[in-house]
């Protein structure tokens, strides 16, 4: 245990350096809502618990999505932010079951949940909302699809740079879903610190940018379009190939990048090869 813990230490994470009020306040807006017993534009008089999944979805304008989800940042952080961008929408698009969805139920996913740096709530949020929007087989591809977007694009995006209050912020691919590593990176690359206002505006951008994807992708189902894309790297599926599912251990689940906690380099460090 102890010489595993510091094999992963001295491994460098970062070697790539490089609800319901709210419901109610937009179910205003579409003139059903809950006092109305949500009648939405599409007929469905649902409201979130006894909704029928998957929820009916309508196309979004990502870039409406993507700016909402850098103002809800600011009200909530992160994961809030991704969900209210793309809840408040499809409240005014589709109604209920949204206009009923707590959305303050999402505002613990913040820093990796509660600050705990796990999961970013950028993606845990609009991947709340994919898990919403369609049905068992499609989830995991839109969720995984958004999870491999997020782990090798760069972020943030220029998009925001209209109205943020750090436009033209650096640039890092995290390569990990992971919100410690994420924002290490860019920590890095900025020379900011992680509780900088210029850190809390790159993750506002973040909130923007992911959930506005998640809305192309959902856009991309909607019209029949969505192809799933992903395939997991030739380096993870070696490492897969003996430690997961069908392996000969069988004694791991994943498809993050092994390599930024364990060392490519198995072979010097399985001693029966
Ligand atoms: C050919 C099969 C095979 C492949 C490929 C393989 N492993 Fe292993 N791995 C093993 C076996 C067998 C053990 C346990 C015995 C040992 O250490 O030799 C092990 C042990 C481990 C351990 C625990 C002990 C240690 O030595 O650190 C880790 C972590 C690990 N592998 C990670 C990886 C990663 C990451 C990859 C891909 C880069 C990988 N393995 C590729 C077979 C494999
Ligand atoms: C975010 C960091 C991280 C990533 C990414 C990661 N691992 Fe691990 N892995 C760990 C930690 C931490 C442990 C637990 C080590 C311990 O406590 O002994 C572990 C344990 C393991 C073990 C069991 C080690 C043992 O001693 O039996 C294997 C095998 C393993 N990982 C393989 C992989 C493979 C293969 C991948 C890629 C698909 C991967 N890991 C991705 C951090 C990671």
């Amino acid at each position: 245990m102890e010489a595993t813990e510091e094999k992963l230490s001295r491994r460098n994470f970062l070697k790539n350096a490089s609800t319901l009020a709210t419901g109610l306040a937009v179910g205003g807006v579409v003139g059903g809502g809950l006092f109305a017993g949500g009648c939405a534009s599409n007929g469905a008089t649902k409201t979130a618990m006894a909704a029928k999944w998957p929820w009916p979805y309508q196309k979004l304008d990502p870039e409406v999505v993507r700016k909402k989800g850098y103002e809800g940042y600011y009200e909530g952080a992160c994961m809030y932010g991704a969900v209210r961008a793309l809840v408040s929408e499809l409240s005014a698009k589709v109604g209920d079951p949204y206009s009923s969805l707590p959305i303050d139920m999402f505002r613990y996913g913040e820093g990796g949940m509660a600050g705990w740096g796990s999961l970013c709530g950028a993606l845990n949020g609009s991947c709340a909302v994919l898990n919403l929007a369609s049905d068992k087989k499609t989830y995991p591809k839109l969720v995984t699809e958004l999870l491999n977007f997020y782990t090798t694009n760069s972020f943030p995006s220029k998009k925001h740079d209209a109205y943020a209050k750090f436009p033209g912020q650096v640039q890092s691919v995290s390569g990990s879903t992971l919100c410690h590593v994420s924002i290490a990176n860019w920590c890095k690359v900025s020379g900011k610190k992680a509780l900088s206002p210029e850190r809390a505006d790159r993750c506002a951008k973040l909130a923007g940018d992911v959930a506005a994807h998640a809305a192309g992708l959902l856009n991309k189902m909607a019209d029949g379009t969505f192809a799933a894309a992903y395939t997991i790297p030739p380096a993870v599926q070696t490492c897969r190939g003996c430690h997961a599912k069908g392996g000969t251990l069988g004694n791991i689940r994943g498809k993050e990048n092994c390599e930024q906690c364990h060392d490519l380099n198995y072979k010097a460090h399985h001693p029966s090869f």
